[in-house]
C-alpha cells in the first residue's frame, strides 16, 4: 500500500503562526487588484484582507466581534487560518461524503495548531447541470478564486471530486496564489447486476447501447439503473473525475496516496486528516501554489494522463489550469510524449478494472514507480519534497494486475493522439486507447448533423441514409456553439445500424466526450464550427480521411474548394444580450486554451513556448 504523507514537519500541536510572508502574487494579479483587498501586506490569519472601513484597527475589531458571536476565543483566532472549500450539495452525490471529509480535514488542521474555516462555493454535478457542466466550470473557478481572495486564510484545502469541480478549484486557486492543497472526494464503489460487476459510467453507456439495440428490455434497464452507482463518490472508472484525481497527485498538488481511496473508506478519511495537517505546515512555510504547479509538474501530469488512458477532458482542464499560471500546454509536445508513453493502467474504458482495484494495487505510487524514467522527478509537491523523493518513500512494489509494466502495456502508445489536417488546423484529439483498432485508418463518406437538435431529430430515423463505414459529423457543439462544449461528441450509433450489430463508427465533432465513453471518436476540432472553422464546411457525401498513424484528419476536397466554402460561411458568431451567457460567449477560448475565459488567463500564457521546458 502507498506510504502516506507524514504528520506536518514543524507541526504538532503548537499554536505557531504562519510564515510572515505574503503569498506569492500570481502573474496575472494586477497591483490594483490588491488595493482594497489587503490593506496590510504581509498580514496573516484573521488580520489578512481586512474589510474596507477606512480604519484597519476598527476593521479587525469588528471582524473579531462578529466571529466571537460564533463562540470563538482570542486564542483560537490567533492561529493560522486554513480555509476549506466546501462543495457539498444535495445535487451532487459525487460529493456525498463531504461532511465526513470536512470533519477529518478540520481535525487535521486543529491537531497541527491551525484554525479551520470552511466556506461554501458552487458545486457542479455532471448530470444536474444544464445545459452542460462545462458551461459552469469557469463560473465556479471565479467563485473559488474570489472567495479565497476575499476571506482571510493563510492556506486553503480544496475539496472537490466530480468532473468539473477539481479543475475549477485549481484554476481559481492558481489565480488566487496562496498555499493550496487538493483533496478529492474519492471514487464510488462498484455494484452488481445479475452476477456482473458494474460501475458508472462506462457500464451506463454500455447498457444504454444494449437497450437501444434491443438486446435488453426496459425492465432490465431499470434494474441495472439501481446498481450502476452503488455508493456516494465519483465515477468508478477512468472518467474525468478519476483522471483529475490522478493528475492532482501527479501535479504534486494533492498528497501522495490521495487519488485512489474510495469515497467511503477509512483510507479516504485518513488522507483528509493528513491533508488538513499538511495545509497548516504549508501556511507556515509559505508554500504557494505557483511553486508546485510548475512546467515540470504539468509535464508530469501530461505523462500520467497518457499512461492512465485518461479522459480527453483532462487535457482541456490542464490547459485551463496552466493558463492561469502563465504556462501553456503544448499539444505537439503531448503527441511526442504519447509516442513513447504506453497506457499502463488496466481500468475501464481502456481496460477492465475499476478505481477500487487501482487502490488495492497501490494506487498512484505503483503507476509512478513504473513511469519513473519518464517523469520530471525534481518537481516539488505539497509535502515540500520532490516527486522523486515521494516515489522513493512509497517503497517497493508488490504483485498486482491493475498497473502493467512498461514491457507489457495495455496499449503501446499513450491514451490519446493529437490530429491535424485541413479539417482541424488548430488540432483535434482522439482517445486511441478506447477506440476500435480497425477504424484507426479509415476513409468514409460524411453524414453531417448541423447541431445537437438535428442529431436528436434524425439519428434514429429508419430513413436516415447511413452505412456502417460512413463518418458521422456533428457540428455546433464547441465552446461557443452549444454553448459550453457539451459531452455530446459521443454520437450514438444510429439505431438502425445498432440493431444490425454495429458497435463503433468514426465520429467527429468540435465537442467533448465523457472520459467513461468508448469509441473511435474525434473530439475538440479546433477552431470550432460556430466561429467559422472548417468543420462548418463539411457536406453530407464529402469524403473524410482519418489516419491516427499519420495524425491526420482531412476533408478530401481541393484547397480552392475549401477556401470557397469558408468564404461563403455566414460571418456571425454566437452572442447573447445579458447575463452569464453574454460573458461566456464574449470571453470563452477554444479547446487548446482550456475553454477558459480569456480575461482569466495569466499574462504570458499565450506567449510561444510558455510552459515548455
Ligand atoms: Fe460525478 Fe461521474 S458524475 S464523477
Amino acid at each position: 500500500m502507498t506510504k502516506k504523507a507524514d504528520a506536518p514537519e514543524g507541526g504538532g500541536n503548537q499554536a505557531g503562526k504562519p510564515a510572515n510572508k505574503p503569498a506569492n502574487k500570481p502573474a496575472n494579479t494586477p497591483a490594483a487588484d490588491d488595493a482594497g483587498r489587503n490593506q496590510s501586506p504581509g498580514s496573516t490569519g484573521l488580520r489578512k484582507g481586512l474589510t474596507s472601513y477606512g480604519d484597519q484597527g476598527f476593521s479587525l475589531f469588528l471582524r473579531k466581534a462578529f466571529i466571537k458571536g460564533a463562540g470563538y476565543t482570542d486564542g483560537a483566532l490567533d492561529r493560522p487560518v486554513i480555509g476549506i472549500a466546501n462543495t457539498g450539495s444535495a445535487y451532487n452525490p459525487c460529493h456525498g461524503n463531504m461532511p465526513q471529509l470536512i470533519e477529518a480535514v478540520k481535525r487535521g488542521i486543529m491537531l497541527a495548531g491551525g484554525l479551520p474555516m470552511d466556506f461554501p462555493t458552487i458545486s457542479i454535478h455532471e448530470s444536474f447541470a444544464a445545459p452542460t457542466s462545462m458551461y459552469l466550470r469557469n463560473l465556479m473557478s471565479m467563485d473559488t478564486e474570489e472567495m479565497i481572495r476575499a476571506q482571510p486564510m493563510d492556506a486553503v484545502v480544496l475539496i472537490g471530486g466530480c468532473d468539473k469541480t477539481v479543475p475549477a478549484q485549481l484554476m481559481g486557486a492558481s489565480s488566487a496564489g496562496i498555499p493550496t492543497i487538493q483533496l478529492v472526494t474519492g471514487a464510488m464503489l462498484t455494484g452488481s447486476h445479475r452476477g456482473e460487476r458494474v460501475g458508472a459510467c462506462t457500464d451506463c453507456r454500455r447498457y444504454w447501447a444494449r437497450f437501444r439495440a434491443g438486446e435488453i428490455d426496459a425492465e432490465e434497464t431499470s434494474h441495472v439503473n439501481d446498481q450502476l452507482v452503488s455508493s456516494v463518490g465519483t465515477c468508478s472508472v477512468m472518467g474525468t473525475a478519476s483522471t483529475m484525481a490522478c493528475l492532482s497527485e501527479a501535479l504534486g498538488i494533492a498528497l501522495p496516496g490521495s487519488a485512489s481511496p474510495p469515497a467511503v473508506t477509512a483510507d479516504r478519511i485518513r488522507i483528509a486528516e493528513q491533508t488538513g495537517t499538511r495545509a497548516v505546515a504549508m501556511a507556515r512555510e509559505g508554500l504557494t501554489i505557483d511553486r508546485v504547479l510548475t512546467p515540470a509538474a504539468f509535464e508530469n501530469a501530461m505523462r500520467v494522463l497518457l499512461a492512465i488512458g485518461g479522459s480527453t477532458n483532462g487535457l482541456v482542464h490542464l490547459a485551463a489550469i496552466a493558463g492561469r499560471l502563465g504556462h501553456d500546454i503544448d499539444l505537439q509536445l503531448l503527441d511526442r510524449m504519447g509516442r513513447e508513453t504506453p497506457v499502463l493502467l488496466d481500468l475501464k474504458p481502456s481496460g477492465q478494472h475499476y478505481m477500487e482495484d487501482f487502490h488495492r494495487a497501490g494506487g498512484m505510487a505503483t503507476l509512478l514507480r513504473e513511469l519513473k524514467p519518464l517523469l520530471r522527478l525534481d518537481a516539488l509537491t505539497v509535502t515540500g519534497r520532490t516527486l522523486g523523493e515521494e516515489i522513493e518513500r512509497a517503497g517497493p512494489g508488490f504483485a498486482q494486475d491493475v498497473v502493467r509494466s512498461v514491457d507489457n502495456p495495455i496499449y503501446p502508445q499513450g491514451g490519446m493522439a493529437v490530429l491535424k489536417g485541413n479539417l482541424a488546423p488548430g488540432g483535434a484529439i482522439i482517445k486511441q486507447s478506447a477506440a476500435d483498432a480497425g477504424l484507426m485508418e479509415h476513409e468514409g463518406r460524411a453524414v453531417v448533423f448541423e447541431n445537437a437538435a438535428d442529431l436528436i431529430e434524425r439519428i434514429d430515423r429508419d430513413d436516415l441514409d447511413v452505412h456502417a463505414d460512413d463518418v458521422l459529423v456533428l457540428r455546433s457543439i464547441g465552446p461557443k456553439g452549444a454553448p459550453g462544449m457539451p459531452e455530446a461528441g459521443y454520437i450514438p450509433i444510429p439505431r438502425k445500424l445498432a440493431r444490425q450489430g454495429v458497435k463503433d463508427m468514426v465520429r467527429i465533432s468540435d465537442g467533448r466526450m465523457s472520459g467513461t465513453a468508448f469509441g473511435t471518436v474525434v473530439l475538440h476540432v479546433t477552431p470550432e464550427s460556430a466561429i467559422g472553422g472548417p468543420l462548418a464546411c463539411v457536406r453530407t457525401g464529402d469524403r473524410i480521411r482519418l489516419s491516427v498513424q499519420r495524425r491526420e484528419l482531412s476533408l478530401l476536397i481541393s484547397d480552392d474548394e475549401l477556401q470557397q466554402r469558408l468564404a461563403a460561411l455566414p460571418q456571425t458568431t454566437p452572442s447573447a444580450g445579458r447575463g452569464y451567457l453574454k460573458l461566456f460567449l464574449q470571453s470563452v477560448t477554444q479547446a487548446d486554451k482550456g475553454v477558459d475565459f480569456d480575461f482569466l488567463r495569466a499574462e504570458g500564457a499565450d506567449q510561444p513556448g510558455g510552459g515548455e521546458r
